[in-house]
């Protein structure tokens, strides 16, 4: 299901029009939908029923409060990179007992924290962060539960900024000595050995890369498990792709048969880490035109949101579909760039797109409930965009729009 579509030409969110909204809390704004964020975890949930499961939605993709209470009260889990989306989680009413927390560069005080929420598992990543759990663990007197994190060393197949599983990454702890390290990890008394887990990327549009990962993890559990080292999940992370453009991404149904299919028969209970396929398409970002420009070689349209609020076609040169908010049949078309107001050649949204516009005009930029808002900036001091969350007939403003005030307070002029 899309809860975006056209209804007398006007692109709506569930049951309100995008129009209203633009003129209700202004642009540019991230416009998220309820519906499809509870279908797509149901989705989620249903494909892997067949196995002992839990979902951790990895919050790095969107991490506004509102989203996270509705995965919470799904059910949902969390995977978490920081202490700054552990509070998030916390506060938002998600259960520590269902974070797993990733990332390479865990900090002690962000360790200290995540021992005291009691959070399910430490996803470690290398052998020093191994013994700097033990000691903060031990220092609070308790036990960290922990997976080591193995690179499989398998190609994604994604672009290469979103390519996680290869030997040359930075991520996870090498194959070969994932079991070293297992041996390592029981001996010290601060820490339990609970899991293994694997992330290989991000935007994966084929199933194979994920079974010839699960396989490997697969191997070395059954090498563990012959050292009686048994553990009590397998975490497989996420990274399955969705559908910018033509990508045909394996469904969710798929992929859970595929993965809840390589488990059959263990008692293992499998975690999984989606974040973009969860709410990529639940999410659109509106922008007005500001200015049209016919340039010699191309025309720009010149809209009022920018690289800062969606960084993706910048930053991978991704690509977003664009649709007219109102759709004028009558109107001759032309090929623009869509640019934002920022000073860079890299600000655009899209590229040579055949659009029929008038300045004033409102835009959906698509697929953009994932890594938007979540990797959005300040750059040339632009004050965050609004986020709305559709529910039927209601809209919910679940981010005001930043002032220029806000941004500045924290700073302060030079002595006299
Ligand atoms: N688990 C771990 C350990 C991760 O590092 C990530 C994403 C995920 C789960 C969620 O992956 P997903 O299901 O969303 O593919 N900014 C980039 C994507 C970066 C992904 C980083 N890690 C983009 O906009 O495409």
């Amino acid at each position: 299901m899309s809860a975006f579509h056209y209804s007398a030409g006007v692109l709506h969110a569930e049951d309100v029009p995008l129009t209203e909204i633009a003129a209700r809390f202004g642009t540019p704004c991230f416009v998220y939908s309820r519906a499809q964020l509870t279908e797509t975890y149901r989705a989620f949930d249903e494909a892997l029923a067949g196995h002992p499961h839990l979902v951790c939605y990895a919050v790095k993709a969107s991490s506004n409060l509102a989203i996270l209470d509705l995965l919470a009260r799904l059910g949902s889990g969390f995977d978490i990179v920081s202490g700054g989306e552990l509070k998030r989680v916390l506060a938002a009413g998600g259960d520590a007992r269902r974070v797993v927390f990733s990332g390479i560069g865990k900090s002690e005080t962000e360790m200290r924290e995540a021992l005291a929420a009691g959070v399910l598992c430490f996803n470690v990543e290398s052998e020093s962060e191994l013994k700097r759990l033990n000691r903060v663990a031990a220092a609070l007197g308790t036990q960290a539960s922990i997976s080591l994190r193995v690179n499989p060393d398998v190609d994604a197949k994604t672009h290469p900024y979103i390519a996680t599983g290869l030997k040359e990454n930075k991520f996870g702890v090498p194959f070969a000595e994932a079991l070293l390290l297992y041996r390592e990890a029981r001996r010290m008394p601060h820490l339990a050995v609970a899991g293994i887990s694997c992330h290989i990327g991000s935007q994966l549009t084929e199933l194979d890369p994920f079974v010839e990962a699960a396989q490997k993890i697969l191997e070395l559990v059954d090498r563990l498990a012959a050292e009686d080292i048994a553990l009590a999940h397998i975490d497989l992370g996420g990274g399955l792709g969705i559908r910018y453009r033509d990508e045909q991404p394996p469904s969710i149904e798929a992929y859970g048969r595929a993965l809840t299919g390589l488990l059959r028969g263990r008692r293992e209970r499998l975690i999984v880490e989606p974040g973009r396929a969860l709410v990529g398409n639940a999410g659109v970002l509106v922008t007005r035109v500001e200015y049209l420009k016919h340039g010699e070689t191309k025309n720009f349209a010149v809209v009022d949101a920018a690289m800062n609020d969606l960084m993706r076609p910048s930053l991978y040169d991704a690509y977003h579909e664009v649709q007219p908010v109102v759709r004028k049949i009558a109107r001759a078309s032309a090929t623009y760039d869509v640019v934002g107001p920022v000073c860079e050649s890299g600000d655009f949204l899209a590229r040579d797109r055949t659009l029929a516009l008038e300045e004033g005009d409102l835009l959906a930029i698509g697929s953009a409930g994932a890594y938007g808002m979540s990797m959005s900036s300040n750059y040339n001091t632009r004050p965050r965009a609004a986020e709305l969350m559709v529910d039927r007939d209601q809209v919910h403003l679940i981010r005001r729009r930043e002032t220029v005030e806000q941004l500045i307070a924290l700073e302060r002029r030079l002595p006299d």
